[in-house]
């Protein structure tokens, strides 16, 4: 009985320890290949990624993005927007026709790339089908704040975080990102005249967040108010309406990097 136990056991392991080399192997290859490729032709890897073969992109972003999203994001004529909460995608569906308002109010170059990560799994596949077809978006399931660490310096034109997580409770504060630390790591991947766009409806965060950029006042111009979609150029999205329906008012806070 116990011979027969740990024959099974044993037998286990061998085939887990198989598996795993297997599928690592795979990943180091597949990953060293797309790296070397970026750093020869960044342009290429960006066409390819944005077009092709987003959900094997996806899969295995663990190994290969940070080479990648260091060369593809500096490698363009266009913009690179990072969003961070995906959420129903209407600001990624809306990025994706290249509105030209948006660009010029922004002072992007067009074709504009967008990154849009969604943490939530349930909410990435609900959306990847329709995002997947989209020209010029890249969906990622991951968690957005750590997506912005594999950014090379001077890469990002815009971040953009529509509705964040306010994390009400007072046990929870420690959770929030949007902290000087997050501040510090965007003013670093921005180019020199890069910008943050943020929206909530919770008026404390909102304060939470101004008193933590207000600290790198020095390295933004910031603008704050009532957040309005359309003096912004940008679609009122899900959350958006979800609170003006109850005439709940929204926030925004625009952080211009200084030219310095
Ligand atoms: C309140 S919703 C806002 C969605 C959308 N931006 C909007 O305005 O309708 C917040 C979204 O951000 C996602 N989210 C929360 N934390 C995240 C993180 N660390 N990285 C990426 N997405 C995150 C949530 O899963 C959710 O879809």
């Amino acid at each position: 009985m116990r011979v027969s136990r740990t024959i099974k056991k044993y037998r286990y392991l061998t085939w887990h320890t198989v598996r795993t080399t297997a599928l690592y192997t795979y990943l180091l290859i597949k990953g060293v290949i797309f790296n070397t490729l970026a750093i020869l032709c960044p342009t290429c890897v960006r066409q390819l990624l944005f077009s092709l073969n987003k959900k094997a992109y996806v899969h295995f972003r663990h190994l290969f993005f940070p080479i990648l999203a260091f060369f593809i994001a500096r490698d363009t004529n266009g913009a690179f927007v990072l969003e961070i909460g995906t959420g129903h995608a209407t600001l990624a569906k809306y990025l994706s026709t290249q509105p030209k308002d948006f660009a010029k109010m922004y002072g992007l170059n067009l074709p504009l790339y967008t990154v849009t990560v969604e943490k939530s799994k349930k909410f990435y596949k609900k959306f990847h089908k329709k995002l997947q077809k989209l020209a010029n978006v890249l969906h990622i399931n991951a968690d957005g704040y750590q997506v912005l660490r594999l950014f090379g310096p001077k890469s990002l034109d815009m971040i953009i975080i529509l509705f964040p997580d306010p994390w009400h409770k007072a046990r929870h504060h420690k959770r929030r990102p949007l902290t000087t630390e997050f501040f510090k790591q965007a003013y670093w991947r921005l180019k020199p005249d890069g910008k943050i766009l943020i929206a909530t409806d919770h008026k404390e965060y909102f304060t939470f967040i101004l008193n933590n950029l207000l600290e790198f006042s020095d390295k933004f111009k910031i603008t704050q108010g009532r957040f309005e979609p359309k003096n912004l150029r940008i679609p009122p999205t899900h959350y958006y309406k979800k609170w003006a329906r109850v005439k709940k008012q929204s926030y925004y806070i625009l952080a211009e990097k200084s030219q310095k």
